[in-house]
Order: structure tokens, then sequence, then C-alpha cells
């Protein structure tokens, strides 16, 4: 079932002074329970791209259809469109949680959600903890102010409070930035979980081309406002050029990959998850 489709978008920032265009022309579908990821060197357009899903930002040209709302750049008819129920459906954890995270306690932010659509005190507080437990933070912080958290805990609390809300798209835009190796790991293994049991949609923009590697099957691909490539992310780490051309790095495997290429040894070019690799590895050493 297709949840979002953008037609050729474009988008200015527009501050009274200065124009900044940040997108041109990106058309993207996005269709119930992919995982997703929207990659490309800075300042390509990605956090602009990501939060026209929930209609945070309206195009400045084109049309984005998200669920049954028709979103232009119309801002008059889309001010009538009620977008709060757009923005349950498609949950955006910003890239920098900060901007996100806005209440005195943890707890408190947590149950905004499902306070503003309808759930009563007592049960946005079970939820609350519910979440907190999900993600992974400690019950005893549910009191600390979010701010004066670490950057991993920021996140997670971030999290949490878009889950709370039970969206049916999960938009993160940076998931893994400020997190240890470790949580990282645990992140992406949960957010793939929610995928995975619970059917939500995943988007992931991310830097981390491992991220892509191991846990993503489609990669949109930002360069200079417009989308380029969009498909398997095996088929656009073999292009080299293209990867040069966007100012892109390689997953480690597949630059292992190559470097075992050049001692002889052939790694067919769709292997390119850690484990995949593993198991190729094994299975050579096997015939030997
Ligand atoms: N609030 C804003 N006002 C004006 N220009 C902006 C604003 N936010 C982003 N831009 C500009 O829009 C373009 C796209 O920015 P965007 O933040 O979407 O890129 P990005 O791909 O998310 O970059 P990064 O990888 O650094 O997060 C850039 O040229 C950026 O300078
Ligand atoms: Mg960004």
């Amino acid at each position: 079932m297709r949840q979002v489709q953008l037609s050729d978008v474009g988008y200015v920032y527009d501050d009274g002074y200065n124009k900044t265009t940040a997108l041109e022309g990106v058309e993207l579908t996005i269709e119930q329970g992919e995982c997703l990821a929207i990659v490309g060197h800075t300042g390509s357009g990605k956090s602009t791209l990501v939060q026209h899903l929930n209609a945070l930002l309206q195009p400045s040209s084109g049309i984005v259809e998200a669920f049954d709302f028709t979103i232009t750049a119309d801002a008059k008819k889309n001010r009538k469109l009620g977008l709060s129920n757009l923005r349950q459906k498609v949950g955006l954890v910003f890239q920098y949680p900060e901007y996100q995270l806005f209440a005195e306690t943890v707890l408190e932010d947590i149950m905004y959600g499902p306070l503003n659509f309808g759930a009563s005190q007592q049960e946005a507080e079970n939820i609350a903890h519910e979440m907190m437990k999900l993600v992974g933070l400690p019950n005893d912080i549910a009191q600390r102010y979010p701010l004066a958290l670490s950057g991993g805990q920021m996140r997670r609390v971030a999290v949490a409070g878009i889950l709370a809300m039970n969206p049916d798209i999960l938009v993160l835009d940076e998931p893994t930035v400020g997190l240890d190796p470790k949580g990282q790991i645990e992140m992406m293994e949960f957010f793939l979980s929610l995928q995975q049991k619970l059917q939500k949609t995943l988007v992931i923009v991310t830097h981390n081309m491992d991220v892509v590697a191991n846990y993503t099957n489609r990669m949109v691909v930002m360069k200079e406002k417009q989308k380029v490539f969009d498909g398997k992310p095996s088929e656009f780490f073999e292009n080299r050029e293209q990867v040069e051309s966007c100012y892109m790095e390689l997953p480690h495997t597949v630059k292992l990959a190559q470097a075992l290429r050049t001692k002889g040894i052939s790694i067919p070019k769709e292997i390119i998850t850690f484990e995949e690799f593993v198991n190729y590895i094994k299975e050579l050493e096997g015939n030997q």
C-alpha cells in the first residue's frame, strides 16, 4: 500500500531577506513496511525532504500526498487540512533532538503526544514508562530535565516521544549520531524489529553507509537538491563513479570486498551486509 507520494516537489527557504532552494523536482513514493535510507552529502536536502513527509514543511511547488492528505503550495488550503492527524501517522525524530524536546521532565515529554491524542493522564503515563523501557532508558531518569541528559539519552527520549504516538511511518533523521557503537547497533536492531514485528515503515536519514548496507533495502540518494538515485544499495555501491560524484563513502564490507578482489578473491557485488559477507567467506573456506 502506498503511504506517501511526492510529485515534482520543490522547496525554497525564504526568511524575507534570503531565498535558498533546498529541493528541486523530487519524486518519491513510500510503500507500507519499507525500510528506506535517505543519504547524500551535507546540505543536499535530506532533512528538508523528510520534513515534507509529515507536512512540517509544505512544498513551494509540486504535491505531497500522504495518507488521506494532499498538500500543495497553497498555504490557505493546507491550513484547512487538520495536519495534526498526519503528524500522528508520520512520526519524525529530528536530526537535533534538542529541538524536539521541550517539557520539564522526560516523562512529561513522552506523555505529550498521547495526551494530545486523547489519552488520560494515567494512560499517558503508562505509555511513557513503556516507551522508556522499549528504547532502553532507565526509569530513574523519568523526572530529569531532558536537555540535561547526554546526547544519546536525549535521542532515545525523542524516539520514545514519537513512538508514544504509535505512528505508521517512523522517520529518523540521523538516528545513531551521539550513540556509542553498541548503542548504534541496539538502536538500529530496535527500529528494524518495529518494522518486522509491527509492519512500521522506516525512513532513515544517515551518513553511515554501514547502516545503509546492513539495515536497509532501498536507498535514495540526494545530491544538490535533487534525487539522483533510488534503488538497491548494492546497485549504488557497485558504481564507483556514481558513489564518488555524490561525495559518498562505501560501506566497510564493500571496501573489504574490493580489496579482496585485487588479491584475486572474487566476492559477488550483491554481498553488502556484514552477515552475508561472513557467510560467503565461510563458504569459500569450506570449499577449499
Ligand atoms: N532553516 C533554513 N533556512 C535557510 N536555509 C536552510 C535552512 N535549513 C536548511 N537550509 C538550506 O537548505 C539546503 C538543504 O539543507 P538540509 O538541511 O535539508 O540538508 P541535509 O542534507 O539535511 O544536510 P546535513 O547532512 O548537513 O544534515 C542547504 O543549502 C541548507 O543550507
Ligand atoms: Mg540534515
